[in-house]
């Protein structure tokens, strides 16, 4: 199959955790007989300082005429620490988010074995999570008004949500729920008992749920699921919420797996087009040391896969990820003693998806491209 792929490698380690996906990917596309053709296009702070622009309209353009899109990270302290810059990196994002109606962000939360001893949490707690988080995001708080008075003294962020940005991601969340791999229930995550938007989305899940009997609905307030989510994760299969009760719980969630890191994303809308991150953010202390986690964005790659239909493809790349966890193949976010660099993963991972190891593994030969600073 022949596949356009925008690639937006943004900041911080976006460009090198995005390198490794694409070293994936080009694996995959010789073990499969694919051809992936790859633009590469300008976002957040690298795109300002190039271009005076968070999204240049050119990479609005190349996204448009791509099947699909790969995304790394946004953001750089010097905007982080102003808040007086008028322009901002995160602005790219959100703004591509918007015009490419990307309005559904579905963030897959597991535990992997091999890393159960690091989690904070206990071992029979994390055992078999598996829940999947759909976050609104083109709407709410990120979205409505925001003013400033004169005197820089009051400042109010407006949260706003109508029926039908509701509806539609419920839709697809309910729609997800009735997969046969999961457990057909929905949480919705909400703060119904404060906020008036919160109180639209449960009228709007309470009026929908009848057309899905097989899932089964319930309620929780947005501190109280903070809380379940550390206390009893196995309770949850799908948690749908708006905006940013979606970007904190899914940060939290992170902790259960082992580290940010790990964690892919989809963002699915209007468009028919996708496009698929890491959840981490930019990560700008680790930039260009080669030692940023690779896994979220090589995870990304796996959803982008299988949402073009390369089912196979994608099963291999996941195979190919448990594989370099379950033999601690990792890096420093994960092991801070005994760590891989990011390349050195994303090395891992192709020559798995090549077939260039199998099983088992001369471990003698990774080791010596290991980290020298152990
Ligand atoms: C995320 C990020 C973004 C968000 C930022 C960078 C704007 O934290 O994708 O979770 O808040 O949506
Ligand atoms: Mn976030």
């Amino acid at each position: 199959m022949k596949k356009k792929i925008a690639v937006i490698e943004g900041d911080g380690i976006g460009p090198e955790v995005t390198r490794q996906s694409i070293r994936v990917l080009n694996a995959v596309a010789e073990a499969f007989n694919h051809d992936f053709e790859y633009t590469y296009c300008l976002m957040g702070a690298d795109a300002i300082d190039k271009t005076g622009n968070p999204l240049p309209d050119e990479t609005i353009e190349v996204c448009l005429d791509s099947d699909t899109i790969l995304f790394g990270a946004i953001g750089h302290p010097k905007y982080d620490n102003d808040p007086t810059a008028k322009v901002r990196p995160e602005q790219g994002l959100l703004k591509l988010r918007k015009t490419l109606q990307l309005y559904a962000n579905i963030r897959p939360i597991k535990t992997y074995s091999s890393l159960f001893h690091l989690s904070p949490l206990k071992n029979k707690k994390i055992e078999g999570v598996d829940f999947v988080i759909f976050r609104e995001l083109t709407g709410g708080i990120y979205f409505g008004e925001k003013k400033i008075n004169e005197e820089k003294t009051e400042a109010s962020d407006n949260c706003v949500y109508t029926k039908e940005e509701i509806e539609r991601i419920a839709h697809l969340a309910f729609h997800f729920a009735q997969k046969p791999e999961r457990r057909k229930k929905l949480t919705l995550v909400d703060k119904a008992n404060v906020l008036e938007t919160s109180r639209l989305w449960r009228k709007v899940v309470q009026e929908i749920a009848p057309q899905y009997p097989d899932v089964t609905v319930d309620y929780m307030f947005v501190d109280n699921a903070a809380m379940q989510i550390i206390l009893n994760p196995k309770q949850f299969d799908i948690i749908l919420t708006e905006n940013m009760f979606g970007d904190i719980i899914s940060d939290e969630a992170s902790v259960i797996s082992g580290s940010l890191g790990l964690l892919p994303s989809a963002s699915v809308g209007a468009g028919g087009l996708a496009l698929f991150e890491p959840i981490h953010g930019s990560y700008p202390q680790a930039a260009g040391k080669d030692i940023a986690n690779p896994t979220g964005s090589i995870l990304s790659a796996a959803m982008m896969l299988e949402w073009l239909g390369m089912k196979d493809e994608a099963d291999l790349v996941r195979q190919a990820v448990n594989w370099t966890l379950q033999y601690s193949f990792v890096t420093k976010d994960i092991d801070p003693v005994n760590f891989y660099f990011t390349s050195t993963i994303g090395e891992l991972v192709s020559d798995y998806v090549s077939g260039k190891i199998s099983g088992s593994v001369k471990r003698e030969n990774i080791e010596l491209r290991k980290s020298t600073i152990i």
